[in-house]
């Protein structure tokens, strides 16, 4: 049977009055497949975030895949050798398996639980990769300063995975606006929720078109007229046939208007939501910072959830799930442990931060619902059983 939770790890951003204002618009409407709404979405995320293209797509995950894809198509890459976090989401990782990338983990660093600079310049200088994709764990930052430098010096592409980070910030500039594209999830008891949803952002505007694209079966349609005509004609194709040709091997991951309703009126609320994760972060930092601290400079933070290291945890879980207290792993722990990635990959990796989180990690409740009262009581009962596991 499952556990009815009184203090839960995330709760639903969407209010009735936002359903309610849904389902008036809907009676009112007839077609709710990608439109002016989604556009509107688009742009408003865009503005917010300071980043010149946004696109809507069903989930994070998608995001990602979306990412992965259009990288292939755009034939930006020297070679197909990437680099991504062991302590990430395995939808972060599995795009770049399943389209034949050749996909090196980088372990964490207990700083931040990004990726772990000496570690990560260690692979630059082994593999010579093309790509670097990140997490930004539970809304910290990752180094970015070291991350760019590693970057330019071994020219190398950057893909942020800010599925956990949406509106925290470094040196005053957004999460997800760093590298060449970033992916951002709107699932249930993500900062804000579409139900479903994602979106994929890139400052690059051929990078974008080639995204827009590749989200809508690869067809023309989301081309420069100029160029689309250009293209017409040099594979002598017909008007008639031009609204179902296909320049890119593309998916169909659009999400919907109904999505994007949503989406414009939780966009007004990110500030508002992220004020009170700030807060009930630093009253976990206050109770709990001994037994973890993330260092770093992620200024504002909007914190996703408080990550702690014990020594016994499932004992940690088991007291909590008596006093009806949800926690979970930090992500999933390191990816190398997980059954899929052992499908593909025989040979064991020395992940020993990465396994540290994965053993050791457990993190703690925060959305926007959370008082103060109640922070204070998980912190409490948590002191009570939790043993620091010191690192
Ligand atoms: C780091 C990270 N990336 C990607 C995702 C996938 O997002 P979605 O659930 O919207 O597919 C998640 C999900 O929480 C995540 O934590």
């Amino acid at each position: 049977m499952q556990t009815k939770f009184k203090y839960k790890l995330a709760e639903d951003t969407i209010e009735k009055s936002e359903i309610r204002k849904l389902s008036k618009w809907i009676l009112k409407n007839d077609r709710f497949t990608l439109g002016n709404k989604t556009k509107d979405f688009q742009k408003k995320f865009s503005n917010f975030l300071k980043i010149k293209n946004s696109i809507f797509v069903n989930s994070g995950s998608s995001a990602n895949l979306l990412i992965a894809q259009s990288l292939l198509e755009s034939k930006y890459l020297k070679n197909k050798v990437v680099i991504a976090p062991a302590l990430s989401w395995s939808t972060t990782v599995s795009p770049f398996i399943q389209l034949g990338y050749d996909v090196k983990l980088c372990d964490c660093s207990l700083e931040n639980l990004g990726l772990d600079i000496n570690h990560l310049e260690y692979l630059c200088k082994k593999f010579k990769p093309s790509l670097i994709i990140l997490v930004h764990v539970l809304g910290h930052s990752n180094d970015m300063d070291k991350i760019l430098k590693i970057c330019k010096k071994y020219n190398v592409y950057l893909i942020e995975d800010t599925c956990e980070s949406l509106a925290s910030k470094y040196n005053s500039k957004h999460l997800g606006t760093f590298g060449l594209a970033s992916s951002f999830s709107f699932y249930y008891g993500h900062h804000i929720s579409t139900i479903e949803g994602g979106m994929a952002c890139t400052n690059d505007k051929n990078f974008a078109k080639i995204m827009a694209s590749v989200r809508s079966h690869g067809w023309l349609r989301d081309f420069q007229v100029s160029e689309k005509k250009k293209i017409l004609k040099k594979n002598k194709i017909s008007e008639f046939q031009s609204k179902f040709s296909f320049f890119y091997s593309g998916f169909n991951i659009r999400s919907t208007e109904i999505n994007s309703f949503l989406g414009l009126s939780q966009i007004k609320k990110i500030k508002k939501i992220c004020k009170i994760r700030n807060r009930n972060f630093n009253v976990y930092k206050k109770e709990l910072n001994e037994y973890f601290s993330v260092k770093c400079k992620t200024k504002p933070l909007s914190n996703f959830g408080y990550a702690t290291l014990v020594k016994n945890r499932d004992k940690v879980y088991r007291y909590f799930t008596k006093k009806k207290i949800e926690c979970r792993p930090v992500i999933s722990g390191n990816i190398a442990k997980q059954i899929f990635w052992k499908k593909f990959f025989k040979k064991k990796i020395e992940l020993p931060n990465s396994d540290l989180v994965h053993k050791f990690g457990i993190y703690l409740p925060n959305h926007a619902n959370q008082t103060v009262r109640e922070t204070k009581l998980i912190s409490k009962e948590f002191k009570k059983i939790a043993k620091i596991k010191l690192v």
